[in-house]
C-alpha cells in the first residue's frame, strides 16, 4: 500500500514524510509544487530511498493527479499543500484562492473520479485527510472557552477564509458523494524546517544575525503552540482510527502571548549561544505596527481527539522549544541556504542530470 502526500516539501509536510518513512513501511508519493515554501533540502536524508517518490506538480493539475492515482493506487491522500502565511495573504490573496480553494477543489475532483471506480471494499478503505487550521474559527475573547469542533466558522484573513472554504468543500464531498474524508484543524506548529517567515524561526534567525525581532502591536496576541512532531503523530492517528466525515481539533494545550514566546526564545539563545558582547537577545525586540485584522486569540480544545483516539501531545512548550532552538543552532547551512535563496537550486543540484 502507498499513501499520497501533497505539500510534503513544506514545513509540516516534510516532517510528516520523514516521520512516516521512519516509522511505517508504506511508501509515500510526495506531490509538491515547490513554491518558495517548498524545500527539498528538508528531505535530503531520503535521497536514494525507493520508498519516497517525489513529484513536482500542482494539486490543481487534474491530469497529473489522476495519473498519479492510477499509477500508485494510494490507499489515502493527505492534503498538506497550501499557501500558509497570513501576512502574504494580506499582501496578495490571489495565490491563496488558487491553491487553497481551487486547488483543493480540483484535487477532490480528481480523487473522487478515481475513487468512484474502485471496487466496493477499496472504496470503504480509502481515506482523504485534509490538514486545516484553527484560524477558520476566528478570534476568541480572552476568557472565552477554547475552540471545539462545533465552533462556528468566522475566518478573518484571506488565508483563513481560503482554508475555511477548502474545509467546506471537503465536508461537502463527504456528504454529497460519500468520499471518506477526515479533517484536522490544528493550532500553531513549531519545530525543525520551519520557514523563517513565521514568528518562531524568524526570531531565532534574526536574533543570531543581530537583526531586530519584530513584534506586531503590543505582542499580547495569544496562540496555542504545538510541536510539529506531535502534529504529525496526531495526523497518523486520525488516519488510522478517525471516523469518516468527522473533524478533529489538534492542539498543544500551550496558550501563550507572542511577546512571551519571543522572550522565551531569547532566554534560550542567551543560555545556548550567548551574544559575544554579553547583551541579552531580548534587547533586539522591536515593536512594529500591527498586522491588519490581527486575530487576538486562538485556543484549541483538543479533548475530542484525546477521548476518541487517545492522542495527546508528548512535548510541553518548554521541551519542544528547546529542541527547536537547538535544531536551528545545529543546522546553520539549512538556515544560510534559506536566507540566500540557494535552497531553491537544490532540485537542479541534486536531481537533474542524475544517472538513472
Ligand atoms: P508550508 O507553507 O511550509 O508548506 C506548504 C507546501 O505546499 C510547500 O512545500 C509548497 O511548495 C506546497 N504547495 C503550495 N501550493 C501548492 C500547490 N498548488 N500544489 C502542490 N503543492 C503546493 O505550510 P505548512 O506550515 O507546512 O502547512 C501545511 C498545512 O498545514 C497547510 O495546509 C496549512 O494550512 C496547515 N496548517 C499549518 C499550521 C502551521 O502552524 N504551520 C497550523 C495548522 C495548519
Ligand atoms: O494557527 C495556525 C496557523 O498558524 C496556521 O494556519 C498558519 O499556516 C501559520 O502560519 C500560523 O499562522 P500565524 O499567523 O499565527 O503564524 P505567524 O508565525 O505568522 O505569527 C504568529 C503570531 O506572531 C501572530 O500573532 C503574528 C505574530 N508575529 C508574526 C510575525 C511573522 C509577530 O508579532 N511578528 C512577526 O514578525
Amino acid at each position: 500500500m502507498t499513501i499520497l502526500v501533497t505539500g510534503g516539501a513544506g514545513f509540516i509536510g516534510s516532517n510528516f514524510v520523514l516521520d512516516w518513512l521512519a516509522t511505517c513501511s508504506e511508501p509515500v508519493v510526495n506531490l509538491d509544487k515547490l513554491t518558495y515554501a517548498g524545500n527539498l533540502e528538508n528531505l535530503a536524508e531520503l535521497e536514494g530511498n525507493p520508498r519516497h517518490i517525489f513529484v513536482q506538480g500542482d494539486i490543481g493539475d487534474t491530469a497529473l493527479v489522476e495519473s498519479l492515482m492510477r499509477e500508485h493506487q494510494p490507499r489515502a491522500v493527505l492534503n498538506f499543500a497550501a499557501e500558509s502565511h497570513v501576512d502574504r495573504s494580506i499582501h496578495g490573496p490571489e495565490a491563496f484562492i488558487q491553491t487553497n480553494i481551487v486547488g483543493t477543489f480540483r484535487l477532490l475532483e480528481a480523487v473522487r473520479s478515481w475513487w468512484g471506480q474502485l471496487p466496493a471494499d477499496g472504496k470503504v478503505r480509502f481515506r482523504f485527510l485534509h490538514v486545516s487550521t484553527d484560524e477558520v474559527y476566528g478570534s476568541l475573547e480572552k476568557t472565552a472557552p477554547a475552540f471545539t469542533e462545533s465552533h462556528s466558522y468566522e475566518p478573518n484573513s484571506p488565508y483563513s477564509a481560503s482554508k475555511a472554504s477548502s474545509d467546506h468543500l471537503v465536508r461537502a464531498y463527504h456528504h454529497t458523494y460519500g468520499l471518506p474524508v477526515l479533517t484536522t484543524n490544528c493550532s500553531n506548529n513549531y519545530g525543525p524546517y520551519h520557514f523563517p517567515e513565521k514568528l518562531i524561526p524568524l526570531v531565532i534567525v534574526n536574533a543570531l544575525s543581530g537583526k531586530p525581532l519584530p513584534v506586531y502591536g503590543d505582542g499580547q496576541q495569544i496562540r496555542d503552540w504545538l510541536y510539529v512532531k506531535d502534529h504529525c503523530a496526531a495526523i497518523r492517528r486520525v488516519l488510522e482510527a478517525g471516523v469518516c466525515g468527522e473533524t478533529y481539533n489538534v492542539g498543544g494545550w500551550n496558550e501563550k502571548a507572542n511577546l512571551d514566546i519571543v522572550t522565551e526564545v531569547c532566554a534560550l539563545l542567551d543560555e545556548l549561544r550567548p551574544r559575544e558582547d554579553g547583551v541579552h537577545y531580548r534587547m533586539q525586540i522591536t515593536h512594529v505596527p500591527d498586522r491588519p485584522g490581527h486575530d487576538r486569540r486562538y485556543a484549541i480544545d483538543a479533548r475530542k481527539i484525546e477521548r476518541e483516539l487517545h492522542w495527546r501531545p508528548a512535548e510541553t512548550f518548554a521541551t519542544g522549544i528547546r529542541k527547536t532552538v537547538q535544531w536551528y543552532l545545529d543546522h546553520p547551512q539549512w538556515v544560510a541556504n534559506v536566507q540566500s535563496g540557494s535552497y531553491r537550486d537544490w532540485v537542479a543540484q541534486n536531481y537533474e542530470g542524475r544517472p538513472a
